[in-house]
């Protein structure tokens, strides 16, 4: 299978699906927008609830936050997002349409690693890099990505404010708040997941570079001395969690980033790569922000954002460290679908199927009269499937078309198990139960099925 044709193949099944939209497609859309679908939403619920899990229900160290998405502009002043939060634009000198500078260069074959703007300038003229129309390109500028807004009836410039261009500022300006209400014991973590916006100059590939996006974050507060031994435990931690919810371990690669690419707030950075049908790319981040954002805030708020450790020895009193672990939710939708995409042959017929772990299957099972106009089949289906939902959820009554053409539509959609109600059903209480990846019936009593589902979900 060709790259691009996966990824063809991916984006027409999550629309054919109702997994993921175009935004506002009635009107032509909004490039760098889309809206996840029925099975989108149960998808990215499943992705957050095991991060949830994982990362803030299971631990005793680490305290959730949901901080507002408009906050004020001092805030992306201090932290230096006003001045630097900014990506190389450069311009078609005739249809005036705006690129991504580093963009292009890698596009033609090139790397733009570690070049500034006036180097990006030089290179593109020196290898005579075009437009994507084949016309000559203008100086290389930054482009600031934050998207403005005005709070309030008044235009000034004090009604200024920003959509909150990363989650992470919502967990540092709430600091001294979570320490002053929580009592945490050091060292100890703030997690969040919520929407960012980020004016992209080319929003593409999908779901992979958007200008409104969801991410899942946390900083983790550390003393200074400990941070090099935390950076180590995190990238473990992030790479447990990603094997757990089934992305492709072999498609991932961390790579570390060198001096002149890491983000302003940033003295050291993992990324952890992810082989998209478009090329290696960024799925997830680990930053050592040191002290960088509770200093600035600091200096910014004039509020003291420091920790008071209370040894048996007197107090100790610090500003700590930051390890900063930091998810994208949409990239790990995209990583996901093309992590559990399979095509192969069954029953002689080709079928496309997502080897989704039940877990984050969108539905974990699919409840089916054999057929449906036969109404003791159909009560006894209906009866069986508010069972199954009232205990496990995210189940789902299916009975359009024949049983052929619903298990297709349950393995395009990821669904592990499909259960039949058929006319040996009537006689003993037993269903047949299909498996998904292998196509697999096994024979199971009415009585025995929940306990029979607990263990496979599990
Ligand atoms: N707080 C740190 C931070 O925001 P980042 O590397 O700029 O770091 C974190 O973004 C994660 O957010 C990325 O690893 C990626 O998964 C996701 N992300 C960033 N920009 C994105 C975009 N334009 N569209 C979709 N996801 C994006």
């Amino acid at each position: 299978m060709e790259y691009n044709d996966v990824m063809q193949k991916i984006v027409s099944l999550a629309k054919r699906r109702g997994f993921i939209f175009q935004g506002s497609e009635i009107y032509g859309g909004l490039a760098g927008t889309y809206d996840y679908g029925p099975l989108g939403s149960l998808l990215k619920n499943n992705i957050k609830d095991s991060w949830l899990k994982k990362f803030v229900h299971s631990r005793t160290d680490m305290y959730l936050v949901d901080a507002a998405i408009l906050m004020n502009q001092n805030v992306w002043r201090a932290t230096g997002h006003v001045d630097h939060f900014s990506d190389p634009l450069v311009e078609d000198l005739k249809t005036n349409k705006r690129y991504r500078a580093d963009n292009l260069i890698e596009d033609n074959g090139f790397s733009a690693v570690g070049l500034t703007p006036s180097e990006m300038t030089k290179f593109i003229q020196e290898k005579n890099i075009l437009s994507p129309e084949g016309n000559k390109l203008g100086e290389v500028r930054q482009f600031n990505m934050m998207l403005q807004t005005k709070v309030g009836a008044s235009e000034d410039s004090a009604a200024t404010s920003y959509l909150r261009p990363e989650t992470a500022q919502g967990i540092f300006v709430n600091f001294k708040n979570v320490v002053d209400s929580m009592n945490p014991k050091m060292p100890f973590g703030i997690a969040q997941i919520g929407k960012a916006f980020r004016n992209e100059i080319t929003p593409r590939d999908f779901v992979f570079r958007l200008r409104e996006l969801e991410q899942m974050e946390i900083e983790y507060f550390v003393k200074p001395s400990a941070w090099s031994e935390y950076f180590e435990y995190w990238k473990d931690e992030m790479m447990e969690w990603m094997t757990s919810i089934g992305l492709d371990m072999k498609k991932v690669h961390d790579v570390e980033i060198g001096d002149g690419d890491r983000a302003h707030y940033s003295s050291r950075t993992i990324d952890f790569e992810f082989e998209y049908p478009f090329g290696q790319k960024e799925l997830y981040g680990l930053a050592y922000r040191g002290d960088f954002d509770l200093s600035r805030h600091t200096d910014g708020s004039g509020q003291k954002l420091q920790y008071v450790d209370q040894g048996e020895e007197g107090s100790d009193v610090f500003v700590p460290h930051v390890i900063e672990p930091t998810f994208g939710l949409d990239r790990t939708v995209l990583a996901l679908l093309i992590s559990a995409y399979r095509e192969d042959t069954m029953g002689e017929e080709a079928r496309v199927y997502l080897a989704l772990s039940p877990k984050m299957a969108p539905y974990k099972l699919a409840v089916s009269p054999l057929l449906k106009n036969k109404p003791e089949l159909v009560e006894k289906a209906k009866n069986l499937f508010g069972t199954l939902k009232s205990e496990f959820g995210n189940v789902i009554f299916d009975d359009n078309g024949n049983i052929g053409k619903r298990y297709r539509r349950q393995d395009e959609i990821g669904t592990p198990f499909c259960v039949v109600v058929d006319f040996e059903s009537l006689e003993d209480d037993s269903v047949t139960v299909r498996f998904r990846d292998s196509g697999a019936q096994e024979r199971v009593t009415i009585h025995d099925l929940i306990s029979y589902f607990k263990e496979k979900l599990a």
